[in-house]
């Protein structure tokens, strides 16, 4: 497996689309609430980040995806299609995934969940799934196995009676989009997939932590992908960069408190 070591030039470039990813989700967090539509969220983040940014949402014509977002609302694991006729009701969870690519032409990759009104349910998967990012997160560092992050998630997951999605995964970024290695975050690596960490690595860490069973199916319009059980589905994902010391979060947001990676 070749996996792409950074540069310090192409690290900044890096950077510079992580901050504007995260930048995308500072904009749309106050808009997202009951009676929006994901087409309209869509619409909001689609303009920002071609008009405010100067960049292209990844997403859109990507294998043919038809819009510049993903919004996975609560049996929807991921690749939700935003639609104007959707619209958010108190008590749905939702994921919404952005990914940037700069005018220098790299990526900036994240998702993260909102709870409409209330649900304790959807609140306590989410809170799990982003626990599930965090621990993995701070276990990152030079000479780590992909292995070591994927059981740190799988472990915390079915430790609150939850299951971990199978069927997609994290993934090497930075002039592309999708770049080796291919990220599982449960204990399913073959021995040449599982590489250790080196700095200037750059991937995503992205679990999906179903309530129910693991399963998945795609639906007919060849994108939404559902839990096969119809259960509740959570996504938190960051783009992230192995450093010498560990792990720098490309795509942190200013509401997130990342201060538990000191060391
Ligand atoms: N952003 C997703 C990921 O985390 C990929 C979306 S691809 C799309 O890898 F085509 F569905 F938009
Ligand atoms: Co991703
Ligand atoms: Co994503």
């Amino acid at each position: 497996m070749n996996v792409p070591i950074k540069t310090p030039a192409e690290i900044d470039k890096m950077r510079e689309a992580g901050r504007q990813a995260a930048s995308v989700f500072e904009m749309i967090i106050p808009h997202v609430k009951a009676g929006i539509s994901t087409g309209e969220i869509d619409r909001l983040c689609h303009e920002y980040i071609v008009d405010g940014l100067g960049s292209t949402p990844a997403p859109l014509n990507y294998h043919g995806f038809p819009k510049a977002t993903c919004t996975s609302i609560n049996h929807v694991v991921c690749h939700g299609i935003p639609d104007d006729a959707k619209k958010l009701k108190k008590g749905d969870i939702m994921n919404l995934d952005i990914t940037v690519r700069t005018a220098d032409g790299y990526h900036g990759d994240s998702s993260m969940m909102f709870i409409v009104g209330e649900s304790i349910k959807g609140e306590r998967l989410s809170r799990v799934t982003r626990e599930c990012l965090y621990k993995s997160m701070a276990a990152i560092k030079p000479g780590v196995r992909l292995s070591e992050l994927a059981r740190v998630i799988q472990q915390h997951a079915e430790a609150n009676g939850y299951s971990v999605v199978r069927d997609f995964c994290g993934h090497g970024i930075g002039a592309g989009f999708h770049e080796e290695p291919q990220f599982l975050h449960y204990d399913g690596y073959a021995p040449e997939a599982d590489i250790e960490l080196a700095a200037g690595m750059c991937f995503t860490i992205e679990p999906m932590i179903n309530a129910g069973n693991y399963k998945t199916k795609v639906l007919r319009d060849g994108w939404t992908a559902v839990t096969k059980d119809r259960g509740l589905s959570a996504q938190w994902e960051h783009t992230l960069l192995v450093t010498e010391s560990g792990v720098e979060v490309l795509t942190a947001r200013s509401d997130e408190d990342l201060s538990f990676l000191a060391r």
